[in-house]
């Protein structure tokens, strides 16, 4: 989308959060809503700095995501305005005078020094609800967070407006890029350092930017959910990758994960077409209505079936599933919602006046437990994996002989599966952003 194109959505996505904020501060009994981008913070005993993660209270209104320093303030019935620190200082390059499509929707006042940010915010700091951390206090207003505020907007928040799914599409390209870019690296030959820097000159982003640490698993590596070790060398023989990262568009994420076979002709080859195949299914499931946590656990069905086919278990998949084996292949959650960050909040809040939503028994690990609705967006990521640690818990309490050993070891020199896609709810059929992404580039 061009930024002619997001300047057209943009105007209802303003008008969206004014409405959600004056709807959550007449729940909190406040009278302004100040929102800090938040400030850098340094290593212990150094004067290093961590890289700067915005507040996402604050992108949640404009694509600002390099100013610490800055605030903005809303109070209702009036325009919002942004404080925005555009520091004197020779040693770092600082911010841009503010240019871009969302200009026009603020009364902006530029400051110097951060401490100026006080002659501009509202009179009274007990009159406002401020959204942020600790170390953004200035003078009187330090972060009070309170829940009725944050309950409502965070509940909210898992509803993109269309200028949110543009700014995820757009995020999506860049990581689709880089996803067949390192690909293509695989297939060279190239050790996980060496594909992990393809990536991020495919996407043109680093570690300052992408949305998270990459995961890019070569061989049994992929039995590792979170590996990021990055082996400096190619081993002898690379079978299997398995590459999990994103790419950011102004603060909105995408979250994507393809798994590859070296020989394509391969068993395990059938066994990633197999886990593809289910996946596109569950993320058609993605509709207005549906249990997130009854997408969870038809996926456990689903792949129970698929190690079934493989011989990999010896039992149904119902018992698969009901006896917890299916958990050792598939230890973690369906997915998760996705935007401004990619584990989105109020995964299981009930309401946007609090509550929670339970996971399902035997399910630590998933983040989603709300009814999906238009507008959410959320990734589908089911995997398989041959992760010894489970797999000898198995053995050892008796459920050994669910599964073919022998099978298993076949499998374990390629570490595991997932296939993760990003998928938009709408009232009528699903749109997953990923595929429509790897169309697009193909
Ligand atoms: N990349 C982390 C996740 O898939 O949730
Ligand atoms: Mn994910
Ligand atoms: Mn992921």
């Amino acid at each position: 989308m061009s930024v002619q194109d997001l300047a057209m959505v943009y105007p209802a996505h303003v008008s969206e959060m004014q409405r959600r904020a004056t709807e959550a501060l007449g729940r909190g009994g406040f009278d302004h809503l100040v929102v800090p981008s938040g400030t850098s913070h340094y290593h212990l005993f150094d004067d290093r700095d961590y890289p700067y993660a915005v507040n996402p209270q604050f992108k949640a209104w404009l694509p600002l995501v390099r100013n610490p320093g800055s605030w903005l303030v809303f109070t209702p019935g009036q325009r919002p305005k942004l404080v925005y620190l555009q520091p004197f200082d020779y040693w770092h390059v600082v911010p841009q005078a503010p240019a871009g499509y969302w200009l026009e929707h603020f009364d902006v006042v530029v400051i110097r020094e951060p401490d100026e940010a006080l002659q501009h915010l509202p009179r009274d700091p007990a009159r406002c609800a401020i959204l942020g951390e600790p170390q953004s206090t200035v003078g009187g207003f330090a972060p009070n967070n309170p829940a009725p505020v944050l309950q409502y907007l965070e509940f909210h928040r898992a509803y993109k407006t269309p200028y949110e799914v543009a700014m995820m599409r757009a995020a999506t390209r860049r990581g689709v890029r880089a996803h067949r870019a390192a690909e293509r690296a695989f297939r060279a030959g190239a050790s996980e350092f060496g594909i992990h820097l393809v990536y991020c000159q495919a996407a043109a982003q680093d570690a300052m930017e992408l949305p998270y640490n990459n995961i890019i698993a070569l061989n049994e590596h992929g039995a590792v959910l979170h590996y990021t070790e990055r082996d400096r060398v190619a081993p002898a023989t690379s079978r299997s990758f398995l590459i999990d990262a994103g790419a950011s568009h102004d603060g909105y994420a995408c979250d994507i994960t393809r798994t590859y076979a070296a020989d394509t002709g391969s068993e395990f080859q059938a066994l990633v077409d197999a886990v593809d195949a289910a996946q596109r299914t569950m993320c058609d499931q993605v509709r207005a209505g549906v249990d997130y946590r009854q997408l969870h656990l038809d996926a456990h069905q689903a792949l129970a079936a698929i190690l079934k086919d493989f011989g990999l278990v010896t039992v149904s998949p119902e018992a698969a599933v009901a006896t917890g084996v299916s958990s050792a292949f598939f230890p973690h959650g369906i997915g998760h919602g996705i935007g401004l960050q990619v584990h989105d909040v109020a995964g299981f809040a009930a309401s946007d006046a609090g509550g929670t939503i339970p996971k399902p028994e035997g399910h630590p690990y998933l983040r989603l437990t709300r009814d999906l609705a238009p507008g959410m967006a959320v990734t589908i990521e089911p995997g398989l994996y041959f992760i010894d640690l489970l797999l000898d818990k198995l053995k050892a309490d008796g459920r050994g002989d669910s599964v073919d050993w022998s099978r298993v070891e076949a499998f374990k020199p390629y570490g595991g599966i997932r296939i993760e896609d990003d998928v938009v709810c709408t009232d009528a059929d699903p749109i997953n952003l990923t595929r429509e992404g790897f169309a697009e580039a193909a």
